[in-house]
């Protein structure tokens, strides 16, 4: 049998010092089996195309992403683009991401999702009616070891949850940056292209994300402190959650962009009735388990045994064990995270591509689901926090 063409790619944003699209860049050649192909580079049309021209490999530039996912529809199945990349400010992830889904592109899309629930509303149900893969990028459930944490909690070995502290801790918004242009932190900081939140939206999310995925439970209520340390900022730059999760259990999401020195400090501590688990992205390859009365369990990416006295054998975990990674001791990190994301989510596009209509379950991503909680949390968490820090409850899914 021939080796299957590679998924060609198509960028939305990425041009003159973006940021997160060349990690995705860079993990989209990860294995060849996917390629970057064309891209909108830019707002401004000309700006776009001399971008693109400007590209280090050979890509085929549009003015706009209207006008690429336009041409691309208009393309035989196998000629045009297998799916697009938003990796744009939040204000420009919803209309992108529904003509997308209109085309009948899949679409891998940036968080937080949109900019409100109204517009995430709109994407969870275009995406259902039309079964187009849909990927939302929490990069960090891409780590081996995040999965390994879901294994665990999931599978009861530290009994029942009782107590979730998910943390994104930054420092580099503790002065006011944006009045210097900075690029990122410009539009993260300005309502109109960010959001409602600005720490909550923009790391906030991805900290709710880690509690969801590993733990498998949803935030029912929360008691939001949403607060600005910076003079003159119009959005939160530190973002604190106390929140009730189903079954009883309760959770601290909390996000600091303000706390100098502090880099990524994304990380988990997941409390149950046997055990506590704890997880850190900057040290992404080591996952600790305490258990009661006996020493700490330290976890090593693909350096683990099932049947070990914790770890039992069962095919779940197999397939985790089974899955293709370098061997331990050569670090993986942020790319590889990502990497794995787009290979999964390659995986449903060629299927996809095969049969039509594929419902992405969310367990190898997030998926628009995902998305939209994120939404509905922020949501919930700018009503709470307005008055000051009240129990509000999540609102239900469409
Ligand atoms: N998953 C993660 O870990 C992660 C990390 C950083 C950023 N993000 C998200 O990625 C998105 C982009 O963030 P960033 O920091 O890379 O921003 P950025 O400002 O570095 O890059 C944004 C890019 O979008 C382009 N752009 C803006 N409007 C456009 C339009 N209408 N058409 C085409 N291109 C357009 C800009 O020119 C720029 O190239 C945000 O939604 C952010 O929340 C996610």
């Amino acid at each position: 049998m021939a080796s299957p063409q590679p998924l060609k790619v198509g960028l939305v944003g990425g041009g003159k010092g973006a940021f997160i699209a060349q990690p995705h860049q860079r993990s989209i050649h990860f294995d060849g089996t996917r390629r970057v192909a064309a891209a909108a580079l830019m707002p401004d049309p000309a700006e776009a195309i001399e971008e693109a021209a400007n590209w280090p490999y050979p890509i085929r530039g549009y003015a706009s992403y209207a006008e690429m996912i336009d041409d691309q529809a208009t393309l035989p199945k196998g000629e045009r683009l297998d799916y697009i990349v938003i990796v744009t400010p939040n204000h420009v992830h919803f209309d992108p991401a529904l003509r997308a889904i209109k085309a009948g592109i899949p679409v891998f899309c940036e968080k937080p999702l949109c900019l409100d629930i109204k517009e995430a509303n709109q994407l969870v149900k275009a995406v259902r009616s039309s079964g187009v893969p849909f990927a939302v990028a929490h990069t960090y459930l891409g780590h081996w070891t995040t999965r390994l944490a879901r294994y665990i909690v999931q599978k009861g070995l530290l009994g029942d949850v009782r107590w979730v502290d998910s943390r994104y801790i930054q420092g580099w918004l503790a002065s006011k940056l944006e009045a210097t242009g900075q690029q990122q932190a410009s539009w993260r900081t300005n309502p109109k292209l960010a959001g409602g939140s600005g720490c909550g939206g923009d790391i906030g999310t991805h900290a709710l994300m880690q509690l969801r995925y590993i733990t498998g439970l949803e935030v029912t209520d929360v008691s939001a402190h949403l607060e600005t340390f910076v003079e003159g900022r119009a959005l939160d730059d530190h973002f604190t959650v106390y929140c009730k999760l189903e079954g009883g259990a309760k959770a601290l999401v909390r996000a600091s962009q303000v706390c100098i020195g502090l880099k990524n400090d994304l990380g988990i501590t997941v409390a149950g009735t046997k055990g506590t688990l704890t997880w850190s992205q900057e040290d992404p390859e080591k996952l600790v388990v305490h258990l009661a009365d006996q020493p700490d369990r330290v976890y090593w990416r693909g350096a683990i045994a099932a049947g070990d006295g914790f770890l039992p054998k069962d095919k779940k975990l197999d397939a985790l064990l089974a899955e293709p990674t370098i061997p331990a001791g050569h670090p993986e990190g942020f790319h590889d995270a990502f990497a794995r994301l787009h290979r999964f989510f390659e995986q449903d596009v060629r299927k996809y591509n095969r049969r039509g209509k594929v419902a992405c379950d969310g367990v190898n991503y997030a998926n628009v689901e995902d998305g939209w909680t994120g939404m509905a949390f922020l949501a919930t968490c700018l009503k709470s926090s307005s008055k000051k820090g009240a129990w509000t409850a999540m609102p239900k899914m469409v």
